[in-house]
């Protein structure tokens, strides 16, 4: 069911951005699991780019997805996601339909390395200039863990201040989790 996890319902809103053929990023691979939905998503003639500042999710995604994708339509780069514009050629910039961002840390691993808010704000940048009109760029914020809250509140403050005229924003969560559910920001391209 779509509604029974924050993530499906995300992935739901994503599909409509996403076509055989299509650009998507996915700015931390992790586990691999949402490179693997992106990869599913846009096809043999379509194209993903991933990154991850960790071996250990590099090489964790790259055998998920040669395990679960037929196509080999991925390129994953052991670089932090603030350096996307160096790593993805020129010719893909503005075409790119969705960028993915999982913020946190690694789950099974060091809970020490943790995406920051000033190098995902710089990765946030750069994202709305990867996407072609039309594009939707998705950021999970996890809170609760240390780093988290002020994570979740520097990036929320950042999108909530993005010109009305050429994105929108949505925030989605269920409110009715308890603890710290996770909070799903969309940023829609005009
Ligand atoms: C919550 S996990 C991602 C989960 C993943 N999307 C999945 O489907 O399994 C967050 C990841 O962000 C990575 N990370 C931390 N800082 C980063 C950075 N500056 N650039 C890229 N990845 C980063 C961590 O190494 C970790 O693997």
């Amino acid at each position: 069911m779509i509604g029974s996890n924050i993530l499906s319902f995300a992935k739901s809103i994503l599909s409509d951005a996403l076509e055989s053929g299509g650009i998507a990023v996915d700015a931390t691979v992790g586990n691999g699991y949402d490179t693997v939905f992106l990869s599913r998503s846009v096809g043999s003639c379509g194209h993903v780019f991933g990154f991850d500042i960790q071996e250990e999710a590099i090489a964790q995604t790259e055998s998920r997805l040669e395990e679960e994708c037929t196509a080999a339509n991925w390129t994953l780069f052991k670089a932090g996601h603030e350096n996307m514009l160096e790593y993805i050629p020129e010719e893909f910039h503005g075409r790119v339909g969705v960028i993915m961002f999982n913020l946190g840390f690694l789950p099974g691993s060091d809970k020490s390395v943790i995406t920051k808010p000033e190098t995902t704000i710089a990765a946030v940048r750069s994202s709305l200039s990867l996407l072609s009109v039309g594009g939707v760029l998705c950021i999970a914020i996890y809170a609760g863990h240390p780093g988290g809250d002020d994570e979740d509140s520097e990036v929320r403050q950042f999108c909530r201040s993005l010109d009305y005229h050429s994105y929108r924003v949505v925030q989605s969560e269920m409110i009715n989790k308890p603890g710290h559910p996770i909070r799903v920001v969309f940023v829609f391209k005009l």
